[in-house]
């Protein structure tokens, strides 16, 4: 079997209990530890600020902090690494303590031996990795579930406003085409214009609410991402945006509708390319195609701002944005989101801050579009 490598940043301003945890980790296994060290809390910010680490070794008591404090610090910058707390022989309650506060588990110092400290990093990563798991599907289903409620909701309020608009655009036009005096004809085209820009707002909470019927026909996705740079190619190139495509050319056709299809990589295109471009004036795009089993993955990576957690979860709500008034709608992701779920797929967002975004889009492949290999 493969030799296995898991880093690990051990915290602690020992150098006793350093040499001796490194000594009981350099052993020979089929194992290897990679560890790095830090003395202070600050150091291990610093080093977790660059650094992705697979398992934190976390004294409690360090010269900058001390106590349950230092777990809580550590646990808010690096919450999705496990942490194993190392406390003294007379401290079992803050070990307790610790495991409440979001530690995997904690060690005692001078109770530790080999087997038990690497058993403890072992299950600390395997533990960490199912509650990831679990927490990630949580927030998948609370997301889709609120947006469901969301899109009835929409879906109500657009039906009840669209007659009434139809008929102030309707007379708006009417009363146009009569012989009225210059001035009111523009105040009459000011009505008509606005009630339209109402309409095609109400026309985005609709396709937002899964309500635009799709006009299916065989297409291949990288044709549809091709025909969308195109498209974007002057505003793209006018924003110093490099665009890099890996589209593989394997991707079976499938029944989608093209137009809409379009307009949703379309917008993840031009927010990557707003939001890299109001960040840095510049940026770098890149969009992949993969067939994975029955799924074809479509991911949009930038290396713009990237989304701050707390965004995140409401990405995909209408009239979301974080541009000021006039900027945006709000409503770019919304439409991607109805588009997305209404071929039966999924869309979701990854990011980190100051780093960049990825937006992937996954469409399934029905079983007869599986012999369909567009070369
Ligand atoms: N690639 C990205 N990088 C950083 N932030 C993003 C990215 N894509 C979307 N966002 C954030 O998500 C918000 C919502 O995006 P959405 O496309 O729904 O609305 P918008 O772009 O603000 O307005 P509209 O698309 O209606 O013109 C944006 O305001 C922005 O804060
Ligand atoms: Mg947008």
């Amino acid at each position: 079997m493969a030799d296995k490598r898991i880093n690990i940043l051990l915290v602690e301003d020992n150098s006793g209990d350093r040499r001796l945890i490194s000594e009981m980790l350099a052993e020979a296994g089929n194992v290897t530890f990679d560890v790095k060290y830090a003395d202070r809390l600050q150091a291990a910010m610093e080093y977790l600020s660059q650094n992705r680490v697979e398992v934190i070794l976390l004294d409690l008591g360090l010269p900058d902090s001390q106590g349950l404090e230092t777990l809580k610090k550590t646990y808010a910058q690096v919450s999705e690494t496990p942490i194993v707390v190392l406390t003294g022989l007379n401290d079992e309650m803050i070990g307790t303590q610790a495991v409440n506060e979001g530690a995997q588990d904690y060690l005692i110092k001078g109770q530790v031996d080999t087997n038990l400290l690497r058993r403890t990093i072992r299950y600390a990563i395997e533990r960490k990795q199912a509650e990831e798991k679990e927490r990630r599907l949580q927030l998948q289903l609370n997301l889709s579930n609120r947006l469901a409620s969301l899109g009835l909701m929409v879906e109500g309020i657009a039906h009840e406003i669209n007659n009434p608009l139809t008929s102030v655009i309707g007379f708006a036009q009417m009363v146009m085409s009569e012989d009225i005096p210059e001035n009111t004809r523009e105040d009459v085209k000011t009505i008509g214009d606005n009630a339209q820009r109402v309409a095609d707002i109400m026309k985005n909470l609709l396709t937002f609410a899964q309500q635009q019927k799709l006009e299916r026909t065989y297409i291949n996705v990288n044709d549809i991402i091709e025909a969308t740079l195109k498209l974007r190619a002057y505003p793209l190139e006018d924003s110093n945006i490099t665009v890099t495509t890996q589209l593989d050319p394997a991707l079976p056709s499938i029944m989608a509708d093209a137009t809409l299809l379009q307009q949703a990589f379309l917008n993840l295109v031009i927010n990557a390319e707003t939001a890299m471009k109001l960040a840095h004036g510049k940026g770098s795009l890149l969009i992949k195609t993969a067939l994975i089993s029955d799924t074809i993955q479509i991911s949009f990576t930038d290396d713009g701002p990237g989304i701050a957690e707390a965004n995140l979860v409401h990405l995909f709500d209408p009239f979301f944005s974080t541009r000021g008034f006039g900027q945006g709608t709000g409503l770019g992701l919304s439409v991607c989101y109805g588009i997305i779920t209404e071929h039966n797929g999924q869309i979701y967002a990854k990011s980190q801050l100051d780093r960049g975004s990825v937006f992937t889009v996954e469409l399934p492949v029905v079983a007869e579009e599986k012999n369909l290999v567009v070369a």
